[in-house]
Formats: structure tokens, C-alpha cells, sequence
């Protein structure tokens, strides 16, 4: 009765805080959100000063008085607070959006979270929602709630094998009948990527290069096989001279790229040959079958499905919008009890 009353008032969410980006969907509306999870802060007042792509452009540029925070770190909340105002801020902005009768910012939502997470880790994520307004919150297992997201067929007894790799972890796992059968999280993904272009520019060009300028050059000529036309390709390094401090900038080729992210790459490769060898033999022939899916913002690295099946000899593909499959099934959920009480994490 009461939960009626609800949910005639309020809505019913699904949430991909991520370490990357935050993507919130409101069911009978979308994804209404689609930012990244930055939050600009006053250094003193701790009020927040602008949330999302504006927080972000901030980064690395921000005046004393200010400072630009991403609050989930290696897929975890780091910064509790900030990830609650966060939280807070986009609930209150959904529910602000015109709709037919008002809407209680008391809503009901689906979070995904990395597999790899402490029941600690857990309970803060389910805090923030509820802090920030929610009645009731669930989580779900990230590669759960993407394969459910693609239209996988995760109740079925067969061996379905998702890695989502988005900007703090790459999540690996087999789903048969509901369940996860075998799971890796690694804390190893695009941000890690991103580092180690810096520490590439750093150790052979002694440039000094923002986090972010790292990203951009990851998007240019980031590949992981050698690719036609690559020789034609180039991008530059723009960062500070760690002898004499002044800006000063280098070509840099897409085969350098390839040779700075060879290590997190092939560890995340290791991890899927682990989890493969731990799935049960059954299993591992619907996976040789089927082929693995690739979700998450760290698929579309170039060449990334095309090496791997290459190591794996595994059919791989990337689904189409990789980025968006956890808030999808969070989306999917919350729309089926029943499949709710299936794949929840309790
Ligand atoms: N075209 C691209 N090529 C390479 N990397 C990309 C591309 N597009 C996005 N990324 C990377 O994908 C990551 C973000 O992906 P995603 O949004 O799936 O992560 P997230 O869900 O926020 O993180 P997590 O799941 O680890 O908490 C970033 O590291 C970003 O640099
Ligand atoms: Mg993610």
C-alpha cells in the first residue's frame, strides 16, 4: 500500500556510479544523466560548485580556492562525502525535471557496483543512495547488471562469459543461471591506462603531462595491435619539462602508445585466461561458442576485441554502446521483481 503511494510519487532509478562516469536512468524516461563523476568543491565551505563535464574541465586547473574531486577511485567510493552531495545533486535534478503529478525525491534505485568490492565498500554505496534521499536501494554486480543490460541470456544454463572494463576496473565473469559462476575484478583499466602514458612521457621524453591530456592522447592514437594507416597517425605530447619546468611538446606514435599500455593490457588478458581456466568444462564450451562480450569505456580502445581473440582464440566483440549496458540493466531490473530478487547482490 504504502509502496504504491510511493511509487505513484516518486521514481524508480537506476544508477552506474562509476569511477568514470555517472550515468542515471529513469525509468518510463531514459538515461536522464550521463556525466562524468566529477565534483568541484570550495576548498573551505565544502559547497559544491559545479558537477559533471563543467567539474571536469576544471581538473588540473583549478585556483587555490577550489578543488576539482573524483570521489570513486579503483571503482570504490574514496571520497564519502562528496560521492553522497554528488548523489544528492543529480536525485534532486531528476526529480526537478517537468512531469505529470510532482515527484518526492524518495525514489527507489538499482546501483551497480564492481564485483571486487568489500561489504564495507558496499554498505557505504548503499548509505549514499539512502543518505541522498533513496527508500530503497539494491545493488547489483556490475558485469551482472551489463550482461543484462546487452539482452544476455544470464537465467539460462549456459556459460556466458562479460569483461567490463571502464575507468577503475576491469570486471570479469561467467553468468549461468542467474549466478556468477567465476569472477575477477582487477583494479586495472582506463585510468590506469592513462597513467602509464604519463609515466611513458615522463621516463623517456622527461615530460611532466596532466591526467587528462593523457585521456585525450589515449582517445587519438590509443591501440593495442597494429592497425592500417597507423604510420600516418601522430599525436603530440604537451606537458612541462621536468628539468627546465618551460612547456615543450613531442610527436609521439601510435606504436609508442602500444608499447606504454602493453603491461596493464596483457594483465587484464591473464586475468580473462585465469577466469577461463577456472570455469567449469561445460561451461567453457557455450563460451568457445558464444564468444566473449566486451562493455565498458575501455572496449573501444582500439583494437582491443581483435587482440584479444587473437591471445584467447575466443570469438570477442564489443556490444554497441559499451558504455552504457550497466544503467541499462539497472534500468531492466527494476522493472522485474522477480529477476531483482534473482540477481541482487545480498
Ligand atoms: N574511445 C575510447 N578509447 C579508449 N578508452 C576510452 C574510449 N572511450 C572511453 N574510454 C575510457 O573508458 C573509461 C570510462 O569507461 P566507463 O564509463 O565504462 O567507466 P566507469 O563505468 O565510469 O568506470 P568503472 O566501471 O571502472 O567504475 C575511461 O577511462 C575512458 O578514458
Ligand atoms: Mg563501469
Amino acid at each position: 500500500m504504502l509502496n504504491q503511494f510511493w511509487s505513484r510519487f516518486s521514481y524508480d532509478i537506476g544508477i552506474d556510479l562509476g569511477t568514470a562516469n555517472t550515468l542515471v536512468y529513469v525509468k518510463g524516461k531514459g538515461i536522464l544523466v550521463r556525466e562524468p563523476t566529477v565534483v568541484a568543491i570550495h576548498k573551505k565551505t565544502k559547497d559544491i560548485l559545479a558537477v559533471g563535464s563543467e567539474a571536469k574541465r576544471m581538473i588540473g586547473k583549478t585556483p587555490a580556492s577550489i578543488t576539482a574531486i573524483r570521489p570513486l577511485r579503483d571503482g570504490v567510493i574514496s571520497d564519502f562525502t562528496v560521492t553522497q552531495k554528488m548523489l544528492e545533486y543529480y536525485l534532486k535534478l531528476v526529480h526537478e525535471m517537468p512531469s505529470q503529478f510532482p515527484k518526492l525525491p524518495r525514489p527507489r534505485v538499482v546501483l551497480g557496483v564492481p564485483q571486487g568490492v568489500t561489504s564495507v565498500e558496499r554498505k557505504a554505496v548503499v548509505d549514499a543512495a539512502r543518505s541522498a534521499g533513496a527508500r530503497e536501494a539494491f545493488l547489483l554486480d556490475e558485469p551482472m547488471a551489463a550482461a543484462i543490460g546487452i539482452g544476455l541470456p544470464v537465467l539460462e544454463a549456459q556459460g556466458t562469459m562479460i569483461v567490463d572494463m571502464g575507468g577503475g576496473t576491469s570486471e570479469i565473469a561467467v553468468i549461468s543461471l542467474g549466478g556468477i559462476v567465476v569472477n575477477k575484478s582487477l583494479r586495472v583499466a582506463g585510468d590506469e591506462l592513462d597513467q602509464e602514458i604519463v609515466d611513458y612521457a615522463k621516463n623517456k621524453y622527461n615530460l611532466l603531462l596532466g591526467e587528462r591530456t593523457a585521456e585525450e592522447i589515449k582517445f587519438s592514437i590509443g591501440n593495442v595491435i597494429e592497425y592500417e594507416g597507423e604510420a600516418a597517425h601522430k599525436a603530440l605530447f604537451r606537458g612541462r619539462d621536468l628539468k627546465s619546468g618551460l612547456p615543450r611538446s613531442i610527436e609521439i606514435s601510435p606504436a609508442e602508445i602500444r608499447e606504454a599500455l602493453k603491461v596493464p593490457v596483457y594483465s587484464i588478458i591473464d586475468a580473462i585466461k585465469d577466469a577461463i581456466e577456472e570455469t567449469p568444462a561445460e561451461l567453457v564450451s557455450d563460451i568457445l561458442k558464444n564468444g566473449i562480450t566486451l562493455a565498458g569505456g575501455t572496449s573501444l580502445l582500439r583494437g582491443m576485441d581483435k587482440l584479444m581473440s587473437h591471445e584467447l582464440k575466443v570469438p570477442v566483440k564489443v556490444v554497441p554502446d559499451p558504455m552504457t549496458c550497466v544503467v541499462r540493466g539497472c534500468g531492466i531490473v527494476l522493472d522485474d521483481r522477480d529477476l531483482l530478487n534473482k540477481v541482487r547482490i545480498r
